[in-house]
Order: structure tokens, then C-alpha cells, then sequence
């Protein structure tokens, strides 16, 4: 077999913190990576063209005279007979292009260690241009983008922009996720067959059964053994993240929008940039995890303050919105120790229920005669911001925007579209309707101190064409919300944006490059949202993520729960409490009290730690925990998510530093049910002291605990 033609070959190794990312440049083709995977030391030219050969031989057959080419933007020119990285045509001609490269391919490192590199192509005879960007961050994420230009004279009609990374023989299980309201990121795995794995949105938004993560590893990798690989797009609109397995043994992992017909149709000289397509590989799913924490906390807009508890009236009141009634509950909020006040739903135009006013963002004048003032200087004297939740991207039939400019609807094919929720959805694209928006939303921001938007997203977009030719419009309205909530931030400086969307139905890289919160899930019951953090922040670190106290009964499972697993359920992640706190006992108050001390104690390390997991031997106990960055503490949960057949046994702590010693405890408020219904672990009133390594291998032995609860342990490093 020969090879790829003869000529200047070259590498680029790109090495950070635990990764390394090989690119062979090929005379002036596009660059190819030939290992995306653990860091492989210092290599020289010569190594890394002998494990250049090395990986390209071990491809095995190829259909073609040359060898596969697994790029970044695949090309069937080179080769590649998968998914292609480009689908479209001018008019049915220059639907494949094969690109070259029209200069050297630059690399680069900014002043943070990012490394950085640019290659600029195009096909003359299909007269595309291409511009590639690869960027490897510190903490050892990958990402990579294509942007696309038309040079010829006609347009060029778009199906899809793809970028894909490789992945070896060895990552033969897949992991990915699905979900519905109130039950986000169900895992789902797999093996790595051959053919295509696509998960595919086409509803406009990100969506509560999102990809999240599409991930490949070694056979049963869990969260610390086993070679991960995973992908993530980052694009809050349609979209398409796959896994694909060729005959010949290449694998790859995939992303990129996806595109309705005729939604990108490029002009003369017009481009189009792919959303980046975010990656990270490490030993389990903690490593990998570790890296996107990494890369958000070092995002410029990255909250540098501690994240304020926060008190959400929306399971509190829901509609019943009055002043006297949300003044009783901002004060119990600030003397348990909450510290942002958030109005929900139901404050605008004449929203009472679900069926009205979306659209309308004006203070309802009969609930609050005296606009919103009253209220936010009362939460203001009690020491707490105040924060409001919208719904910008959304119309109601009954509501004035609807009645005075229906063509800012989304229509298809001269037909509005089907109703969910008994709403529809605002054509942000429309310059008329992005005004009308804008122009209510900063009208608050500057009548009202308003330090945080609650920014909701109830439906699917279906059927989202621009009224009245029905040009499908979904790419436009992502890129208008984006430039909305960047507006918003710029009109009030210091504006927090959380993303919401029934729950947790929005949460990508995309929108929280403008974003410094999501709301994980509509379900707060503590054993449901066990796993949808868990899973949750895979992605995100815990202070990006929204995580209440709710009441004793679920709202959305009806089952009931101690204060203790709610309270140890939420203390993790950016702490809130979504409970009528008028209808909390006494003792309730106290209690919670000492939960939001311990948060706001802790949050230091909450926020900031290295998110671990344990495999722990039995699936009806979890171990997580965050350690300290420098390992000098960390906090574990210890938690029955059912009964074991045999308790939880040894519970093992990963994640401190073997050679060091630390003092486990189980401390206050944790102790509630370890220390005085079952004390028969000497070491939990004494606290014990191991070396970190005994700690992760051996484990501690743990008391049975009652299925649906809890135990807290601290870990603090002995000098
Ligand atoms: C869905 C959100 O997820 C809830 O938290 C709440 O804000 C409601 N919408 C309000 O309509």
C-alpha cells in the first residue's frame, strides 16, 4: 500500500497537563491527528514519524491505493469513506471538495499556554476556502472548530459541517445520554460497533435528553480506571455528536450543527463557523471530567465570588405571587442564610398561570401596583441580591406581542406551529422581535437592581421557520439568543445569566460561554437528582450548577424525604432552596440553618475542589467528593441510593494524596443518623488518621445506612 504522497512531512506534538495531541502535516494537505490520547513524553521528529507510520499502519486496509487520513474535517478525497466533514453543493456540482493548504500551518502559544494552531486551505475547483482551528488548553482540553467560506460565484448550499477526532481500537464501549423532563442524563452504553452511532436534535435547543457527553473508552471504564475519550459540542441549537467505526478499525468521534435544507446558504465571499467541538480524554470519567472544570473556571466571565445561596420562589408560590407573601419568605430565606432572592415565574403582564403573557415584559400592574421596587429594596435590606427569571425566546398567543406582530412567530410552510406548554416560539432572528426584547429586558435591568436572570426555555422548537416564507430559522435564533444575553450582560455589568429550559434542557459549552449557572433538573426530589448530578457535572463543575433544598414532599415524585439527604443532596453544587419556608417546622429552619453555614463554610473547597468519584463495589452506595487542589482536605458523600445486600461496606476515598495523612471526620452538620442512631464506628466520633493511599485502597468501614440518605465525611491533611 502506498502511503500518502511523497514529500515534506512534518509533526506537531502538542502536550498538556496529562495530554498529547500529535498532527501530521502532510506537504500542503490538511493536518491529521495521529494520537489524541495520554501524554507521551518528549518525542522528537524522528519518534513522532515513526508513531506517525505506527498508527496510520495499524488503520490496517484501506479500499484506496493511499492510507486512511483521519482529520479533523474528513475528506472522501483523502480517503476517508465515512462521514464526510463537508455535505453541500452548488447546485449539485462541488459537493466534494478535497482540500490543500494555501500556507503553512501555523502554531502558536498564548500567553496561558494554550496552544494554538490555524490551518488555512481551499479546493480551487470547488471554490471553498477553509480555515481549521485546533487549540489545546492547559488543563488538557482539545477543541476545534472549521470555518468554511464560498469563493466561487454562485452560492453554495450547505448540509453540514462536521469536525471529528480519532480514537484507537481499544475505546470499544460507548457512553451517552438521554433524558426527558424532570429526568436528565440517563447513561446509556454501548458497544462501539461498526457504522454510525448519531445522536441528532432537531428541536432547537440542546434538550433534556442531550448527548451531554459522547464518550469511548477502554471495556467498563468507570470514573478512575480506563482510558476515556469523549466529545462535546458546543451549540445550544439543532445538532449531531457520533461515533463512527469504519471496516478498516478507524473510529472517530464526531460533531457539528445540524442544518435543515436551505438554512445555510452561502453567498459569494459569505463563511460559516462551526460551533467547537470541545474534547477531552483521561484515565476514567473523573479525569475527563476534571479538564471541562478546568477550561469553565478559567473562562474570562467565570464567577470570581462565591456563588450566593440562593432562595427560588417558584415551588414556594408558583403563580401565587403577592408582595406580602414573598416578603414572609425573603425573610425566612435571609435567616437561614440565603443570599439571592430569585422571583420565578408569573410577575409579568397578566401571567397567573401557564396559558399567557410570555412576550409581554412589563410588571403586571394588579399584582404589583407599585412595580416590582417594594419587593427587591425588602430583599435588598435583608442583605440579598435580587433576581428574576425571564423567558425571552418565548411568545404566548394571548399576550399584546402576539396580537400586534404574529409574523414574529415562528411558521413553517404558512402554518404556525403546534403548541407546547400553550406557548410558541419568538422568532429572535427577526430584527423586530430581537428589538422588542432587548428593549423590555433592558428597560428592567435599568428600573430595577437586578444582579441575576433566571433565563427559561419551556419548549422544543418545531416547525421553526421565519414567517411568512418558512425559511427554517433555528441557526439564526441561537446566534440572536447568544447575542442577547451578551447584551443583556453588557447593559448591566455583573449580570448572571443561568440557563434553564424546563430543567436542565440547555446545558452546553455554547450557551455557557455567557453563562455561569444551569438549572439542572425540574425534580428535586434528592434519590432523582443523585444521578442527574452526578452526571451533571461530568461536564460542569459543581458551582456552575443549580442544586435546591426542596420541601419534604416532592412536587414531582410525591416522595418524601429527610431534611438531612435534601440538604446533603444540594450542598454541592451553586446551593439553593426551593421550599415554602412558611410551612417549615422550627426545627426545619434551624436545621437548614446549619446546612447553609456548613456551604458557605465550605464552598471554597466545594466549588473550587477536584470533583472524584468512587467505583464503589456495589452500585446501591455511591462515593463522591471534591478534593482540595492542593489535597490538603476534601469532602466525601457517602450515599444509599437503595439498600445493599450487605451495607455499604469499605468505603474507599479516591482522589488524596497517597503519601500524605489525613484525619477523616464526620462533621457537623453530618452527623445527624451516623452518631446518634448507630454509633458503632469508633472512628466517626473519634475521627481516624491514614495515609492517603491506605484511604483509596483500603477504605474506611462504614455504619449500614438507611437507603435514601446520606453520610458526610471530611478528610483534612494531618501535618
Ligand atoms: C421551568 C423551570 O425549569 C422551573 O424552574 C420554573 O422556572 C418554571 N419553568 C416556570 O414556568
Amino acid at each position: 500500500m502506498t502511503l500518502h504522497p511523497s514529500g515534506t512531512t512534518r509533526h506537531l506534538h502538542l502536550r498538556a497537563a496529562g495530554t498529547s495531541v500529535v498532527l501530521e502535516l502532510v506537504d500542503d494537505l490538511l493536518p491529521v491527528v495521529r494520537h489524541w490520547g495520554a501524554d507521551l513524553g518528549e518525542l522528537g521528529e524522528r519518534d513522532l514519524a515513526a508513531l506517525s507510520l505506527a498508527a496510520r499502519e495499524a488503520l490496517g486496509d484501506s479500499p484506496f491505493d493511499v492510507a486512511d487520513a483521519v482529520g479533523i474535517l474528513p475528506e472522501h478525497g483523502r480517503a476517508w469513506i465515512g462521514r464526510p466533514g463537508v455535505e453541500g453543493s452548488r447546485a449539485g456540482r462541488d459537493w466534494s471538495p478535497a482540500f490543500r493548504t494555501t500556507q503553512d500551518v501555523e502554531s502558536s502559544t498564548e500567553a496561558d499556554g494554550t496552544r494554538r494552531v490555524l490551518a488555512r486551505a481551499a479546493d480551487p475547483a470547488a471554490y471553498l476556502g477553509l480555515l481549521l482551528e485546533l487549540e489545546l488548553h492547559p488543563g488538557g482540553l482539545l477543541r476545534v472548530r472549521a470555518t468554511l467560506t464560498n469563493t466561487g460565484q454562485d452560492p453554495y448550499e450547505l448540509g453540514a459541517v462536521r469536525t471529528t477526532l480519532p480514537v484507537p481500537e481499544r475505546a470499544q464501549e460507548l457512553l451517552d445520554f438521554t433524558g426527558r423532563h424532570t429526568y436528565e442524563r440517563i447513561p446509556q452504553r454501548q458497544p462501539f460497533s461498526a457504522g454510525v452511532h448519531s445522536r441528532e436534535v432537531r428541536t432547537g435547543r440542546t434538550g433534556l435528553d442531550a448527548v451531554h457527553l459522547l464518550c469511548a473508552g477502554e471495556p467498563g471504564f468507570g470514573f478512575r480506571h480506563g482510558q476515556v475519550w469523549a466529545v462535546h459540542l458546543g451549540w445550544s441549537g439543532n445538532q449531531q455528536t457520533y461515533a463512527e467505526r469504519l471496516a478498516n478499525g478507524a473510529r472517530v468521534l464526531g460533531a457539528g450543527e445540524a442544518l435543515e435544507h436551505g438554512e445555510v446558504r452561502l453567498a459569494p465571499g459569505e463563511q460559516v463557523t462551526t460551533p467547537w467541538t470541545y474534547a477531552a480524554q483521561g484515565t476514567g470519567l473523573d479525569e475527563v471530567a476534571g479538564r471541562f472544570h478546568a477550561w469553565l473556571r478559567s473562562r474570562p466571565h467565570a464567577p470570581a465570588r462565591p456563588r450566593p445561596v440562593t432562595l427560588n420562589t417558584w415551588e414556594a408560590v408558583y403563580f401565587d405571587q403577592s408582595l406580602e407573601r414573598l416578603t414572609a419568605l425573603a425573610d425566612l430565606g435571609a435567616r437561614v442564610g440565603a443570599e439571592r432572592f430569585v422571583l420565578d415565574d408569573g410577575w409579568f403582564g397578566g401571567r397567573r398561570d401557564d396559558t399567557t403573557s410570555l412576550g409581554d415584559w412589563v410588571v403586571s400592574q394588579d399584582l404589583w401596583p407599585e412595580g416590582l421596587g417594594p419587593l427587591v429594596e425588602h430583599v435588598h435590606r435583608l442583605g440579598m441580591e435580587f433576581g428574576l427569571w425571564v423567558e425571552p425566546e418565548m411568545v404566548s398567543l394571548d399576550s399584546d406581542l402576539a396580537r400586534a406582530h404574529p409574523e414574529w412567530l415562528f411558521s413553517a410552510g404558512g402554518r404556525r406551529g403546534l403548541e407546547s406548554r400553550q406557548q410558541h416560539v419568538l422568532d429572535l432572528g427577526h430584527p423586530g422581535a430581537y428589538a422588542h426584547v432587548r428593549d423590555q429586558l433592558v428597560a428592567l435591568l435599568r428600573t430595577y437592581d437586578i444582579a441575576y436572570l433566571k433565563w427559561d426555555h419551556n419548549r422544543y422548537l418545531n416547525d421553526a421557520g421565519h414567517t411568512p416564507g418558512g425559511e427554517p430559522g433555528v441557526r439564526a435564533h441561537t446566534l440572536a439568543a447568544y447575542r442577547l444575553m451578551d447584551e443583556l450582560r453588557s447593559a448591566r455589568p455583573g449580570l448572571e445569566i443561568e440557563s434553564c429550559a424546563g430543567g436542565g434542557g440547555r446545558i452546553d459549552l455554547g450557551v455557557l460561554d455567557r453563562c455561569v449557572r444551569v438549572w439542572a433538573s425540574d425534580c428535586i426530589d434528592p434519590l432523582e437528582r443523585q444521578p442527574i448530578q452526578r452526571w451533571t457535572f461530568a461536564l460542569l463543575p459543581p458551582g456552575w450548577v443549580g442544586t435546591h433544598v426542596g420541601s419534604p414532599r416532592s412536587h414531582t415524585t410525591g416522595r418524601r424525604h429527610d431534611l438531612s439527604f435534601r440538604a446533603q443532596t444540594a450542598l454541592w453544587g451553586h446551593l439553593g432552596i426551593e421550599w415554602d419556608l412558611t410551612t417549615a417546622t422550627e426545627e426545619d429552619l434551624q436545621v437548614l440553618a446549619r446546612w447553609v453555614a456548613f456551604h458557605r463554610r465550605h464552598r471554597a473547597l466545594l466549588h473550587g475542589g477536584t470533583v472524584v468519584n468512587g467505583d464503589h463495589h456495589d452500585d446501591a452506595t455511591w462515593v463522591h467528593g471534591v478534593v482540595a487542589p492542593d489535597r490538603a482536605e476534601a469532602l466525601y458523600g457517602v450515599v444509599a441510593v437503595r439498600r445493599a445486600v450487605s451495607g455499604p461496606g469499605r468505603v474507599r476515598l479516591p482522589g488524596l494524596d497517597p503519601d500524605r495523612r489525613y484525619r477523616v471526620t464526620v462533621p457537623d452538620p453530618g452527623d445527624e443518623g451516623l452518631l446518634e442512631e448507630r454509633p458503632v464506628v469508633p472512628w466517626a466520633r473519634t475521627g481516624l488518621v491514614l495515609p492517603g493511599r491506605v484511604l483509596e485502597e483500603v477504605g474506611l468501614p462504614m455504619v449500614p445506612l438507611h437507603p435514601e440518605h446520606a453520610h458526610l465525611l471530611q478528610a483534612v491533611e494531618v501535618r
